[in-house]
Order: C-alpha cells, then structure tokens, then sequence
C-alpha cells in the first residue's frame, strides 16, 4: 500500500471527506474487490470481497513465471451525477488477447463486464465528484494460481478486479511533460509480449523508467528493438505526434493497443484530420507540431521536451509553454464524451443504473 493511499484513506476515515482533487495516481483502499476462479477449464461465480489480500499457492506459475496479465480502466462521474464506465468491452477483448498470448483461460466478455459493474456500484462511493480531474481507475487481473514447478500454464487460475479512485498519472497533469529516449533497454520484443498486456514488459522497463525519473523525466520512450530506428511507445503509454492536418502514431508488433489511441483516433478523423498509422521514424521527431502521450492512466499527456539519452539531441515542442490546439482539442472532446457533456455517438459509455 502506498503512503499516500494510507494517507488519503484516513482522511476518509476520520473526517469522511477527501480532497479529490490532490489525488494521486496510487493505490486508494475501497471497500469491495470482485474475485472468480478457474478450475480445470471452467470458471465459477463472480465472488465479492472486503479483504485486499489473496491466498497464493508458493509455487503459483504467476509468481514463478510470469503468467500473469492486467488491465486498466476508468469510470467517471458525469455532471448529471451519472457514473460513466468507458470502453469495457474493449478491455475484456484485450485481457483476452492477453489471456491467449500467456496460455490462460479466457474469461467471457459478459462476466469481465459484470465484474466491472460490480465493482463499481460496490464502491460507488469513492467515484470522484464531477469537475475534480480525478476519476475511478479499475484493475483487472488475471493469474496464475495453480501450482507448477515445471514450465507449463497452471491449471487454475483467478480473474479479480479492485478500483480506487486516482488523479493524474504524471504529476504533471495536463501539464507538458518531459520524455527521454532509451537505447540502452527494450521493453519488450519485436517477437515478444509487446502488444499483451502483461506484467513482464512493466519489470522490463523499470531500470529504464527509474534513470529516466531520476534524470528529470516523466517518463522513457522505448525505440523497436530491432533497429532502434522508429518510436515504440512510452513506458506507460502510447506516444502520438501531431504534424499539420495530420494524427501520426507508431505501427509496431511490440506497441500495446491503447483504447485511448483507438478513440482519439476516431475523435482525430472526426475532427477533419488525416489519421496515420505506421512507422514514425525518431527523425521525423523534428517535424511534428505537438507530441503526446495516451493512455488511460495518463489520458493525453502533452511532451514539451524529448531528449535522445544517447545523442542528447532534444526535441521541443509547446514552444509558448501551451499545450498544443490539436492536443487540447481532442483532451477536451475525449473528456466530454466520457463525462457525459457530449453525446456518445459510438456508445462507448456504460452508463451505470
Ligand atoms: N501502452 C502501455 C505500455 C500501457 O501500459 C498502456 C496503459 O494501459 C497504454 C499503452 C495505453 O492503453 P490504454 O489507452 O488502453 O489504457
Ligand atoms: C493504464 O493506463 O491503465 C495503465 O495500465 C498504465 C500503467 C499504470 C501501467
């Protein structure tokens, strides 16, 4: 548990308030987490739970070798006081990708999404209000639990999800962040577990995001591994650059699909905008009018700065010290329609009963 949830859950305690909008993005104490376990090939009943721990067998293959994957979403509390999920299914196709890539059962798409509904009406209480930035991050996963001390998939498995409310992923915020390009560490393989979303490729980009940290950056950007020539994605997120008229974003076998590239995509094309998605070689860094960062956790984080680690070559953008106007629109429109301010042509919102 972080400090700064303890903190913030005695707050909640004692004075059964909390400042939303001080948030952090860390791990916040709730009430309710959802739990189902596979046997043999079967799932069982969505359970409820109070605890925030799990009983593991020792030699549980997710703790051994990896079989593990996650996911990331949000909810969102609209100024009709209606609780928006965003884009479930997509993440239930995704951890199922995972799933697949890690030789785990795949759990129904319908029984991710009660999950998720449940755990968001159990913990309807620590939705962040409406207008304070913060949202309701949920976190699915999906283990390993049965023993092996071979190298094979376990044979039992557990698919839980906890939520907790967060504020933004870089302590920037909406602010423009700092990003530095590694050379000297890969996240993930062309062939690898790159486009899964599984725990390994997050160890694999520690020692790099730490340095980064350290060395005064939000985050890194990793390059593909082969030839270190074109952007893979940042660390945690996926990286997009704005040139002209045009959305520009890597196409690459070891990039996670991010449901907020997808949507910001369709938002981009709606807008009149010509949307690319191919290889962005690093050079063409010096063409693009705005760079930025998507993901759930870090929604669009503007880049100010990227400096090639190696080389020291820096490439600005926010020139003024603003954000750019393509990436404020389209962080505006992307935060309307999951608040409910706009409509929802699409239908990407669950909206809660
Ligand atoms: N890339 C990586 C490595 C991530 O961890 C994430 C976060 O989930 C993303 C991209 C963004 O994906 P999404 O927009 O689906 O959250
Ligand atoms: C997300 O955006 O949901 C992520 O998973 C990013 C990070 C916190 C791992």
């Amino acid at each position: 548990m972080s400090f700064a949830g303890n903190a913030l859950n005695l707050k909640i305690l004692y004075m059964d308030t909390i400042d939303w909008k001080c948030l952090p993005f860390g791990y916040f104490k709730t009430d309710y987490n959802i739990r189902c376990y596979n046997k043999e090939g079967n799932w069982g009943e969505l359970e409820e739970s109070t605890s925030e721990y799990i009983e593991l067998h020792m030699a549980a293959t997710s703790i051994h070798y990896g079989q593990q994957a996650f996911e990331g979403l949000k909810a969102f509390m609209g100024k009709d006081g209606k609780v928006r999920i965003f884009r479930m299914d997509e993440n239930a196709k995704r951890l199922n990708s995972s799933a697949r890539g890690l030789i785990m059962p795949e759990i129904p798409i319908e029984t991710f999404c009660k999950a998720v509904i449940r755990v968001v009406t159990l913990n309807k209480k620590f939705v962040p209000p409406y207008g304070t930035g913060a949202s309701l991050y949920i976190r699915p996963i999906l283990i390993g639990s049965g023993a092996q001390v071979g190298v094979r998939p376990a044979k039992e498995y557990l698919f839980m999800v906890f939520a907790g409310p967060v504020g933004p992923y870089f302590r920037e915020g909406f602010n423009p962040v700092r990003m530095q390009i590694v050379r000297d560490y890969d996240r993930a393989a062309p062939l690898g577990t790159g486009n899964i979303k599984v725990g390994g490729n997050y160890a694999a980009s520690l020692r790099a995001g730490e340095r980064a940290r350290a060395e005064g950056f939000a985050s890194v950007i990793f390059l593909d591994a082969r030839e270190k020539k074109y952007i893979d994605e940042a660390g945690p997120a996926n990286f997009f650059g704005i040139k002209g008229n045009s959305y520009i974003t890597p196409d690459s076998v070891s990039v996670l699909p991010s449901i907020t590239n997808m949507s910001l995509r369709v938002l981009a094309e709606e807008m009149g905008m010509k949307v690319e998605r191919r290889h962005v070689p690093v050079e063409e860094l010096e063409e693009f009018d705005e760079a930025g960062a998507c993901g759930t956790a870090a929604v669009i984080s503007p880049i100010r700065e990227i400096v090639d680690r190696l080389s020291g070559k820096v490439y600005s953008y926010c020139k003024d010290g603003k954000v750019g106007p393509v990436s404020l629109k389209l962080y505006e429109k992307l935060k309307r329609i999951q608040q409910g301010e706009e409509p929802d042509p699409h239908g990407w919102n669950y909206i809660l009963d």
